[in-house]
């Protein structure tokens, strides 16, 4: 229980702070927000992101180009676009909203696995380890009714629950246009003791905008969880994979780990 002059001190800053009084949603010893107050506050912050600034193009990129890829990653994907049947959100700006959009998020994607002998196990055969939030529920495929359960947690799961936030993205164009041997040259600077190592593997988008990079190309892995991706066309498509349930050439099955 808290102190009547820890009280007294809460009241006193909320009250310079204009906040609302302790006991209520905004002191973190309250319930946590339900489940509809949550959907509130992500919508809310969606329109707020939508309706604020961006900032501007790097020197070299088009307004066109700029204004064109904005739009794309602010679509709300729908059933005939491909979303689902699992998913976590409708478009990139769903999650990447603040400081504008591409910004880091208040939504939490979830992650499940198992430890067996020391060793993580993704649980890939159940779905592991990204659990999608949301599903299309029941619908019609021409004349087929389709129901798809939300996915739950698999019984054999002992890593449970864990949470990953949504980070901001400003700026990682300028990561992906970096030269490989950027990254050689960052690694060669560390000390050889805790040195880790620069990974490459082939390139399976090339940007057709960067004559460097051509397809099976080995790069310098950039991106990902644990350096899964050589460059931002390669994580967008495993984005519309993971997030949205929207498969694409470079990734034609659903994968749950990017
Ligand atoms: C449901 C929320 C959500 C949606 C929707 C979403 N992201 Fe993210 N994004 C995340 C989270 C969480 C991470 C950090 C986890 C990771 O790196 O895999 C992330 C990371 C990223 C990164 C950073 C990768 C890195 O290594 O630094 C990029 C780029 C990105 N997202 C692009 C996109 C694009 C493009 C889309 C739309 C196709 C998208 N995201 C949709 C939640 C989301």
């Amino acid at each position: 229980m808290r102190s009547q002059i820890g009280t007294i001190a809460m009241t006193m800053l909320c009250a310079a702070l204009g906040c609302s009084e302790p006991g209520d949603r905004s002191d973190p010893a309250a319930d946590p927000p339900s489940k509809a107050e949550r959907r509130a506050q992500v919508a809310a912050t969606v329109e707020a992101a939508r309706a604020g600034t961006t900032g501007a193009p790097l020197a070299g990129i088009s307004a066109a180009a700029f204004n064109e890829a904005l739009a794309a990653f602010n679509t709300d994907e729908s059933i005939t676009d491909g979303l689902g049947p699992l998913f976590n959100a409708t478009s990139c700006g769903h999650c990447h909203t603040l400081g504008g959009i591409g910004g880091a998020g208040v939504q939490i994607n979830r992650h499940f696995g198992a430890y067996v002998n020391g060793i993580f196990d993704p649980l890939a055969s159940e779905g592991g380890d990204a659990r999608s939030l949301f599903s299309l529920g029941t619908f019609n495929r021409g004349s087929t009714l389709c129901q798809v359960p939300v996915e739950v947690e698999p019984a054999d799961a002992t890593v449970k629950n864990v949470g990953r936030l949504v980070p901001p993205l400003f700026g990682l164009g300028l990561v992906d246009a970096m030269p490989d041997a950027f990254f050689d040259a960052l690694a060669a600077g560390e000390p050889a003791a805790i040195r880790g190592i620069v990974k490459r593997q082939p390139i399976l988008l090339p940007n057709p905008a960067d004559p460097s990079q051509t397809l099976f190309a080995p790069r310098v892995v950039r991106f990902g969880w644990k350096g899964a991706l050589t460059n931002l066309a390669e994580f967008s498509a495993a984005a519309y994979n993971g997030e949205m349930g929207i498969t694409n050439p470079a990734l034609r099955r659903r994968q749950t780990r990017t």
